[in-house]
């Protein structure tokens, strides 16, 4: 059986693959463009992608009939056309769990960054800066008593609320279809989306994108939180309407923001997100613990192995 895949991926799971299967792998730093893509699955039984690959119909049709799994080393599927390869019977499968206490502890530690000013702090010292202790120097706010909203109190907006739990802060959460019960076993509070901006010191989203959760974030919902309020995002960028961001920022309708993902990624050099101290913006690196990524690698493995086997797959997101 062939595969491609579509990055070197942690060994726990590439060895896997090229043990069970004919790997063709992509060994650029960076992804394949959509023409490279297409020259090296035609022919394929199975994909590895990631989430800078858009696996759509016109991919599939390229590889050929015979492709039976497009396996993603990622929880969220949003590169992939889900219909067009239930269209097509080729299953999909992804990741889900792993990655669920690392993105959790991103998210804490750029709430942590912002709140304790510690990229500005990082800089002060590095520029010279450092002359004395300082009564004011960089002051920020409190977690403790401090209200965190999380928009989407799935796996890993419980992760964060349970964080938020240990660090005592009153903990409101808004999802689709939540429970007041649900949300009380993680000590949160459901609101509405409105009420959770409104009374939120700091506002986390952990919401898979999707179309009803494009530029969820946009002007007037920015314009809904305090002025002193922090947007901290590390689900997807576009569920941030992200020139709206800026011009809130610029106007100061809220505090700063803490971005792991953003809308184009990478970030245009020349962004002014990237030129405000109150702002943090780190390469989407959610994921990024070293247990986290090889698990994932080894869980896109199985899914791979399973899908190429016809079985069923061990995380499934269609079958
Ligand atoms: C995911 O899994 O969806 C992350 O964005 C990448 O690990």
């Amino acid at each position: 059986m062939k595969v491609f895949v579509c990055r070197k991926i942690p060994a726990a799971g590439l060895d896997k693959i090229t043990a069970a299967c004919e790997a063709d792998i992509w060994e650029g730093d960076l992804p394949p463009t959509q023409d490279q893509l297409a020259q090296r699955v035609r022919g394929v039984d199975g994909i590895v992608s990631l989430v800078t690959d858009k696996i759509d119909g016109d991919i599939m049709d390229t590889a050929g009939k015979q492709l039976k799994i497009i396996s993603q080393m990622a929880v969220g599927v949003d590169n992939i056309d889900i219909q067009a390869a239930k269209a097509r019977g080729i299953k999909v499968g992804n990741t889900p769990g792993v990655l669920t206490d690392a993105t959790a502890d991103l998210a804490f530690a750029l709430l942590l960054a912002l709140t304790r000013r510690i990229v500005e702090g990082v800089d002060y010292v590095r520029a010279g800066r450092w002359k004395t202790w300082g009564p004011e120097l960089l002051l920020g706010p409190d977690l403790r008593g401090a209200t965190l909203g999380i928009i989407g109190l799935g796996r890993i907006g419980k992760a964060v609320a349970r964080r938020a739990f240990g660090f005592e802060m009153r903990i409101l959460a808004h999802s689709i279809d939540l429970t007041p019960d649900e949300a009380a076993e993680v000590h949160a509070q459901t609101v509405d989306l409105e009420s959770l901006l409104h009374e939120s010191d700091f506002v986390t989203i952990h919401t898979p994108y999707t179309p009803e959760t494009h530029h969820l974030m946009n002007r007037e919902r920015l314009q809904m939180m305090k002025p002193t309020g922090l947007l901290i995002n590390t689900a997807r960028g576009p569920i941030v309407d992200q020139k709206a961001l800026i011009e809130a920022l610029q106007n100061k309708i809220i505090g700063g923001a803490a971005l792991d993902v953003t809308d184009p990624e990478p970030i245009p050099m020349n962004d002014p997100l990237l030129t405000m101290p109150n702002v943090i913006v780190v390469p989407h690196i959610g994921s990024a613990s070293i247990q986290t990524r090889n698990r994932m690698a080894e869980m896109a493995a199985e899914n791979l192995i399973a899908g190429l086997r016809g079985e069923k797959l061990p995380n499934p997101v269609t079958e």
